[in-house]
């Protein structure tokens, strides 16, 4: 079929991961907007994972529909690594890659990995955890253990340096340049990766100092 031809083709490859991957950034805004709310107080988190649960539908499409973009990212991400191991290990391989970030571009395999194992240590931890707790009250537990919480830090940091290299070469697939906003796509690129490593790790730091106490 055309799709699928078109989807194994190296462009169709990059757009499914331009795509998910803006989806995936799209999910955090929200997850942080909603995580945000930890700063406020613990009843108005607690209020707002209430809204969020009062609509069982929508969370199950949501949660499904997640699982899947997820997948599809790593599914062709693992296969556009292979590839490109390939492409390397060939003696034709001639090195015309431009590459803005080398560090970040060079580890997304592995901060890929760290981000996969966060996800498991999280949903198992959060979404999994008992329906009689108040998750504000899992949230504060968890948290306030200062190695699960260094983890979740250590595992925001390569989100972080995953997104900086992810965020510009998603731009770049999308054609998304123009010499008159080149700049400011540029400190997007770093912008975007450091204020969900701000809200996410700082969730963390809160309660792992014991700043988040009264929670
Ligand atoms: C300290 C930072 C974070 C906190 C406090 C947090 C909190 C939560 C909570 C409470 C839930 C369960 C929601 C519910 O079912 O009631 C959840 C689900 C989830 N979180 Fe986080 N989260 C954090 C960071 C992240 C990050 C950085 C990612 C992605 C890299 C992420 C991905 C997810 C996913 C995929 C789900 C399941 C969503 C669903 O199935 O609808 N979270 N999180």
């Amino acid at each position: 079929m055309w799709l699928v031809r078109f989807l194994m083709s190296s462009i169709g490859k990059k757009l499914v991961m331009a795509t998910t991957g803006l989806l995936l950034v799209l999910f955090l805004f929200t997850h942080a907007a909603g995580n945000a709310t930890i700063f406020m107080s613990s009843d108005v988190f607690q209020s707002y994972a209430d809204e969020l649960h009062s609509h069982p539908l929508i969370v199950i499409i949501f949660s499904l529909s997640i699982l899947l973009i997820v997948f599809a990212h790593i599914g062709v991400g693992l296969f556009l690594f292979y590839e490109n191991r390939q492409v390397a290990k060939s003696r034709y391989a001639v090195s015309t890659r431009v590459v803005k970030n080398s560090f970040a571009s060079e580890t997304m395999p592995y901060t890929g990995l760290v981000i996969l194992a966060f996800l498991f240590v999280h949903i198992f931890g959060f979404t999994f955890s008992s329906e009689d707790v108040n998750i504000s009250v899992t949230v504060k537990e968890l948290l306030s253990n200062f190695f699960y919480a260094l983890f979740y830090i250590v595992a925001f940091l390569a989100l972080a340096i995953h997104l900086s290299h992810g965020f510009w070469s998603m731009l770049q697939t999308f054609g998304i340049s123009h010499p008159r906003y080149d700049i400011l796509l540029a400190r997007l690129t770093i912008a975007v990766p450091v204020f969900f490593f701000v809200i996410f790790g700082g969730v963390a730091f809160y309660f792992m100092t014991g700043l988040g106490s009264s929670f």
